[in-house]
């Protein structure tokens, strides 16, 4: 099993290339099924969820070539609307394929999909949307059988909650149905942009992306285009949080402050100081991070649940008791006994509420990822602690961090894979 060892109490200095967002690349790889001819897909970074995906594509018929980071995707024999077990259990998002083959086939059969365990991530949002649209569902030896007959048709469908995974998979049912789709309490992260940029340069219509209701006018059929996948605001506030934690200064290269607007004035109330000027941001740490006295992970615009970890880690050495309140998902705090094992001072209330009582030091400690995000908390801790931390289970951190290690290791870090 392959294990991360890092030894802590260097300050990082130097710069960090940014990849492409992996929440982004799934949707939009999952979208060129829907598309009868050649994708070509810039900016796609290089982790095993991505590999997922592409597994998926190539059972589904389609003929994929990786140059770099970029992914070309030939759908045009794309005959298969079924996905097995084994490849929809690799990853939670696996789910967006139900869209994309409804879309293209009118019929999907799908296990349940599998991912982090963060929660009980239902999928009920996206089932009763399609149900709406005409697709007839039904369940039957563990598998999902969707049939739309035909073309879906549009409809207005009201989420009761802006559920990202469930709002990529209605603008992809979305874009061959029949007749106009309008989304109301849609998902507002920059990845729904980027799905609906992808999906216009397509030849669909979707007006709205990025607010609250979104339009989607649909193409009789889906031509092929070429994109570039946008930066990971997550990563970026990864490695962030790792240069608040560790000390020094660090550049994150090819960010897009407006995706950042929700974590830099968190870093900023902690003591970091940030600066942007153009694609590239600069945070230099304090001697001693500040507590931040109140956060709550909210969808987009508000904080990601998605940084919520990397900041908890951080936040473990600050002076003061910062609060952290988790909404988005029910079981995200998985991260905490861990950070516990290197000294951290954290307790969890009502399963949602995390305080942490800043302590002065961590110490190194062999701690396990639980999940991706959760993973990358204990790296974050680990840089600002005395001594030696090993963190196994890092598969969950190759699903998505690029070249973590490498990266880190640039910044001056002590850190290595074995
Ligand atoms: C996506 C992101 C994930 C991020 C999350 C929230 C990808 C690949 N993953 O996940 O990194 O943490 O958004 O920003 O883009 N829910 C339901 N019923 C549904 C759908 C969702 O109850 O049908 C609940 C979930 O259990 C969860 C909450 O809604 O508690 C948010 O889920 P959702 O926004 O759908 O997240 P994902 O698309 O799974």
């Amino acid at each position: 099993m392959k294990k991360l060892v890092i030894n802590g109490g260097r300050e990082l200095d130097g710069k960090a290339l940014l990849q492409g967002s992996k929440n982004s690349a799934l949707p939009i790889l999952a979208a060129t099924v829907a598309v009868e001819g050649v994708s070509i897909i810039h900016n796609c970074p290089d982790l095993t969820d991505v590999t997922a995906a592409l597994k998926i594509l190539g059972h589904i018929g389609c003929k994929i070539k990786r140059e770099g980071h970029t992914v070309i995707v030939d759908a045009s024999g794309a005959n298969r609307f079924d996905i097995p077990e084994n490849l929809m259990r690799e990853m939670r998002s696996s789910i967006v394929f139900l869209g994309s083959l409804l879309a293209r086939f009118g019929k999907a059969v799908v296990a349940p999909p599998g991912g982090c365990e963060i929660g009980l991530r239902p999928i009920d949002l996206h089932l009763s949307a399609f149900g709406l649209m005409g697709v007839e569902i039904s369940e039957s030896g563990g598998k999902l059988e969707c049939n739309a007959h035909g073309r879906m048709n549009g409809r207005h469908i009201s989420l009761s909650f802006p559920s990202v995974g469930a709002t990529e998979n209605i603008l992809l049912a979305a874009v061959t149905s029949q007749g106009e789709t309008v989304i109301s309490n849609a998902a507002r992260e920059p990845e729904i942009i980027d799905l609906a940029n992808f999906l216009n340069k397509c030849g669909a219509r979707i007006s709205g992306a990025g607010q609250s209701v979104i339009y989607v006018v649909p193409a009789k059929r889906l031509r092929p285009a070429e994109h570039t996948i946008i930066p990971d605001r997550i990563v970026a506030s990864t490695y962030m949080a790792c240069a608040a934690s560790a000390g020094g200064s660090v550049a994150v290269d090819g960010v897009i402050k407006d995706h950042l607007l929700p974590v830099i004035p968190v870093f900023e109330s902690s003591g970091c100081r940030i600066t942007v000027s153009g694609r590239e941001l600069m945070l230099k740490a304090p001697p001693r991070l500040f507590r931040i006295r109140y956060l709550r992970t909210m969808p987009y615009p508000g904080f990601p649940t998605d940084s919520q970890a990397i900041v908890m880690a951080m936040l473990a050495k600050a002076n003061g008791t910062s609060v952290i309140t988790e909404k988005i998902f029910e079981n995200r705090f998985r991260h905490v006994p861990e950070l516990v094992k290197m000294g951290a001072d954290i307790r969890v209330e009502n399963g949602c509420v995390a305080v942490v009582e800043g302590v002065e030091k961590l110490a190194g400690a062999c701690v396990s990822a639980t999940d991706l995000r959760g993973g990358c908390a204990l790296a974050v801790a680990a840089l600002g602690a005395q001594g030696k931390t090993v963190i196994s289970d890092i598969h969950h951190i190759d699903r998505g961090c690029e070249n973590f290690e490498m990266s880190l290791s640039q910044l001056g870090a002590d850190i290595k894979r074995i």
